[in-house]
This record gives C-alpha cells, structure tokens and sequence, in this order.
C-alpha cells in the first residue's frame, strides 16, 4: 500500500507532515485520515519536535477534503464513521502543543480547509481557491468548519461561504483574515517553513502555554482568560528554558532551549 502521509524532521525542529495522495487532490481517505492520525498522536509527545508544518503533494491542490469518491461506495453507518474519524483527526490536529502552520501550497477545500482552520496559521497561494463546499453536496462543513471560520473571518462572512459554497483566492483569504499569508504557489512551502523555523527557536513550553492560554481563553470572557494566563505563565516560571532565556541575554548569544 502507498504510503498517504510523509513525515519529515528538519534539522531546525521543524517536522514537515505532507499529504500524499497527488492523483486524488490530496483528498481524505480512510487510509489517509488513519495514517494522519497515528501521525499527530505521536507528534504530540516528541519533544524534539518544536512546530509543525502541514503541505500536500503536488503543485496544485494543498487537500480536496473527503475522498467523494469512496463516500459514494459507503453505507450510512460508514459514512457516519468516516466523518468521526475526519473530526477526530482533525481535532488531534488543533490539540498539538507545538505551534503549527498549514502551508496550502494549493486549492484546499471542504475537510481540506477544515484541516487548514485548525491549524494555528495559514499561508495560502494568491492564485489558488478556497472554500466550504459541503452545502453544494447537501451536506455541512462537519469538522470544524462551522466553528472556526466565523470565528477567524466573523459570523457574516463565515455564513456566506459556507451557504453559497463559494471558494475565494488565496489573495481575497488573506484580505478577509483567513490566511495570515498570500503569496505565489511556488513560494507558500518556504515561508511557512520560514515562520516555523522562526517559532522552534523560542521556548518550547512557553509556545505551548501561550498556545493552550490563547485557545482556552477565546472562549471564555476576558476576566477568567487573565486568569487562563497567570496559570500558563506559572509553568514557565520553574524552567530550565527561563533560566538560559536570561543568561543568553546576558552572554549576548542565542538561546539553546531544551524544553524543560
Ligand atoms: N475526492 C476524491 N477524488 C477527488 C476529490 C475528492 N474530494 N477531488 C478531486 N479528486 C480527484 C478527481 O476526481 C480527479 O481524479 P481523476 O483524474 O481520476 O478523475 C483528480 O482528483 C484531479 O482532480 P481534477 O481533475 O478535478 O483536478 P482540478 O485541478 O481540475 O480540480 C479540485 C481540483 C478543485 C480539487 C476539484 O477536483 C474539486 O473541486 N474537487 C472536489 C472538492 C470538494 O468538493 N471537496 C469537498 C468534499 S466534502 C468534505 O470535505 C466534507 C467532509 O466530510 C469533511
């Protein structure tokens, strides 16, 4: 069998999570969405492992969402299963304490953007399309969709792609605050990696509090937010990373964090 997912570590701590499935647009197969999946749950625990850049193979669509395909062969109780998995891998996907970046080095639509949605950042390709197509398939966006992007773009805006279906640029998804990027095709793979690299350098812990305070805190008022904060703040105050953080300050050099 083909290997679907490619994961590669870059000396800068940076680890490249490529979907490969190039002759079916990067689409969500069960085989694809399992690989993922045992992928991100490894992820999550190697310290080696400082941000996370997510691609798709090929040089045209960064991931077509669910494989169509293969749904059509499905029963309704698999497709319902197919749907969990696609939210659970997803899900695993927003819960990875390294800071991650979706490099969509391509059109990303359906589950493919929903991936991109829980993410931390987005770089998309000015030329390439995006959108939730789901309602045109007389289904909806199921993992994730709905709750992100009125979140990242606002409800009105959010409302509109997702009832008309209507898939943006690149360029017009980083006007309206999709993609934190937009940039030609063949240049969103090395500034995404470029961000990442930027991000491993800095404290391990500190980007994974700052990480779970911002996450948690969006979603509850300002007051217990700050207080989200205090508690993440605390866990950087007893490491060993805060100590060599000062005294590379001092010794005028760069900071060789550990993670702990
Ligand atoms: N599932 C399975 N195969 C897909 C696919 C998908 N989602 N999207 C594309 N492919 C296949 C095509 O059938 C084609 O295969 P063949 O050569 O065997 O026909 C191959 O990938 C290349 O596709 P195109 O020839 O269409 O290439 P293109 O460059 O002209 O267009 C595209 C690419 C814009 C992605 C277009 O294929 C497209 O619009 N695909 C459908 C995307 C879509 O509607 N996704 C939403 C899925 S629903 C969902 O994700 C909800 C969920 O449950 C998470």
């Amino acid at each position: 069998m083909s290997e679907t997912v490619g994961v590669e570590m870059l000396s800068s701590g940076v680890c490249k999570v490529t979907l490969i499935r190039p002759e079916a647009a990067n689409a969500l197969s069960v085989q694809l969405l399992e690989k993922l999946k045992d992928t991100l749950e490894a992820l999550a625990f190697q310290k080696e492992v400082r941000a996370v850049v997510f691609t798709g193979a090929g040089d045209k669509v960064f991931c077509a969402g669910a494989d169509l395909k293969e749904r059509r062969r499905m029963e309704e109780e698999e497709v319902r299963r197919t749907v969990a998995l696609i939210g659970e891998t997803i899900e695993k996907v927003a819960k990875l304490p390294q800071p991650t970046i979706a490099a969509m080095n391509g059109t990303a639509l359906g589950g493919g953007l929903e991936l991109a949605l829980a993410c931390d950042l987005r770089v998309a390709a000015e030329e390439s399309v995006y959108g939730l197509p789901e309602t045109t398939l007389a289904i909806i966006p199921g993992a994730g969709g709905t709750q992100r992007l009125p979140r990242l773009i606002g409800v009105g805006r959010a409302k509109e792609m997702i009832f008309t279906g209507k898939r943006i640029t690149g360029a017009e998804a980083y006007l309206i605050g999709l993609a934190q990027y937009a940039c030609p095709l063949a240049k969103v793979e090395t500034l995404a990696l470029d961000l990442a690299k930027q991000m491993s350098a800095n404290g391990p812990i500190a980007l994974a509090q700052a990480k779970k305070a911002i996450d948690n805190g969006i979603e509850t008022d300002l007051a217990t937010g700050l207080e989200l904060e205090k508690l993440a703040y605390e866990r950087t105050i007893s490491t060993k990373d805060r100590l060599e953080g000062l005294e590379a300050f001092k010794e005028k050099r760069k900071p060789q964090y550990i993670g702990e």
